[in-house]
Parts: C-alpha cells; sequence; structure tokens
C-alpha cells in the first residue's frame, strides 16, 4: 500500500496565508510520488485548496463535518459542500473536537457515514487520552474504532482511514509515541477492520526525525502532522522521509 501522508492546519492560516503556503509547497510535493498527500486547511480556504491543488499530485479535504446531511444548523457545514468543494478527504471525531465540541462516538459514527455516503474518505480519529498500560490502550482505542464504524456496513470499512492519535502526543510540549507502541497499536486497530483494507495512519509529534522509524513500521499506512506540517518545507521533508 502507497504510504498516505497528511496535514492539518487546524485553526491556522488564512485564506492568502494557506495560497503562499500551496505555492511553495505543490513544487516541493511534484517529485514525492511514492506516497499519497493531502492537506486539511480550514473551511475558509478549501476554494484555494481547490484552486490551486488542482492537477497536483496534493489531494485536499476538511477537518471536521456536519453529521446530518442539511437543515438549521447555523454555522456548520455539511458533507455535500465539501464534496462540491472537490475535497478527497475529511477528518472526523479529532480529540480536540471531541473535548471541544463534546462530539460523542455516536456524532461521530454518524458522520463517518454523512462523508462515505458522498463518496469522499473520511479519516476518523483515534487515540488514548494517557499514557497507560497497553492492554488498556487497546480496549480504550478498539471501541472507538468499533463505535465509530458501527455505522457502516462492514464492506465499506475498506472505505475509511483510521487516524491513531494518541492524545497524550499530540500537541505543544508533547513528543511522539514510540515506534514499538504505534505498531501495537496498528496492529489492535487492524484487528478490529478484520481484513478490510482500512489504512491505520499515525499522527502526534510527527517532525522529520520522528518520520522515518514510525512510517518504518509494518502495520503503520502512513502519517498524520499538525504543527510541523504549517511549514511547507517540513512537511516535503516528512512526507519525503516517510515514503
Ligand atoms: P501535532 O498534531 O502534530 O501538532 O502533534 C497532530 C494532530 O493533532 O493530528
Amino acid at each position: 500500500m502507497r504510504p498516505l501522508i497528511g496535514a492539518s492546519f487546524k485553526m491556522n492560516l488564512t485564506s492568502t496565508e494557506v495560497r503562499r503556503y500551496i505555492e511553495v509547497f505543490r513544487p516541493l510535493a511534484e517529485p514525492l510520488t511514492a506516497c499519497d498527500l493531502f492537506l486539511l486547511p480550514p473551511f475558509t480556504s478549501l476554494w484555494v485548496a481547490r484552486d490551486c491543488l488542482r492537477g497536483s499530485n496534493v489531494a485536499w479535504g476538511a477537518q471536521d463535518v456536519h453529521h446530518e446531511a442539511s437543515g438549521a444548523h447555523t454555522g456548520d457545514v455539511s458533507a455535500a459542500m465539501l464534496a462540491d468543494l472537490g475535497c478527497t478527504f475529511v477528518e472526523v471525531g479529532h480529540s480536540e473536537r471531541r473535548h471541544d465540541h463534546s462530539e460523542t462516538d455516536d456524532m461521530i459514527a454518524l458522520k463517518v457515514k454523512q462523508v462515505v455516503v458522498h463518496r469522499m474518505t473520511p479519516i476518523l480519529n483515534v487515540g488514548e487520552p494517557v499514557r497507560s498500560a497497553i492492554a488498556t490502550a487497546v480496549e480504550y482505542v478498539t471501541g472507538q474504532v468499533r463505535r465509530g464504524l458501527h455505522r457502516l456496513p462492514a464492506k465499506d470499512w475498506s472505505q475509511v482511514v483510521i487516524a491513531y492519535e494518541p492524545v497524550w502526543a499530540i500537541g505543544v510540549g508533547a513528543t511522539a509515541a514510540d515506534p514499538d507502541h504505534v505498531e501495537t497499536m496498528h496492529a489492535a486497530i487492524r484487528n478490529v477492520t478484520d481484513g478490510a483494507k482500512t489504512r491505520v495512519v499515525y499522527g502526534g509529534s510527527v517532525n522529520p526525525e520522528t518520520a522515518g522509524p514510525i512510517a518504518a513500521m509494518p502495520h503503520v499506512d502512513g502519517l498524520f502532522v499538525g504543527r510541523a506540517a504549517l511549514d511547507p518545507v517540513v512537511f516535503a521533508a516528512i512526507a519525503r522521509a516517510a515514503q
């Protein structure tokens, strides 16, 4: 399987800044032909991604979606709107959204379904909240995976990407999980999806140093990057190290 290497800008970069980012990143990405690349800018810049990445080897997508198809949900964004902007990927259930917006596993399962119905690829985020014994982490995370997928028939699970992102490894001051920990967790997640060709990628403090060793683990199908990818040169270096 080709590694999948993606970045979320989270709540960073204006539309003007996203345009400048892509101007730098697109030529750096062009020679990276051994991996699949994507960027998730904020909603407000999806049109910039569409206009500036069209025809390139970099896909784009969104960081969230509403769990219903349409209606009276002020300020929210539907899967149809994202599909119309050419999105390939839609992240759902990031730990920051679970925390900041009280998103439940069932809401997340509905979002996964919405994304698949609109022929895009959901990136279902899972991860244990604190560093814990491996058995505890496996139980927690595989539960999240099962509940996140439960509204999709198993035949559609291959259309989902699972991002394993231990919450303790994300953000300022954190460090990435050890490759061995990641490998064990990914193997456990793969057991749940049982033969479906669901890609399992790792996220949490990925940088050019941690990218290579983690991406080399047999059950790791790619990387999902936050902070380090805010610099297009660094994100390109991560993808180069991982592919
Ligand atoms: P980070 O974020 O790379 O800044 O730790 C990762 C993520 O939340 O996906």
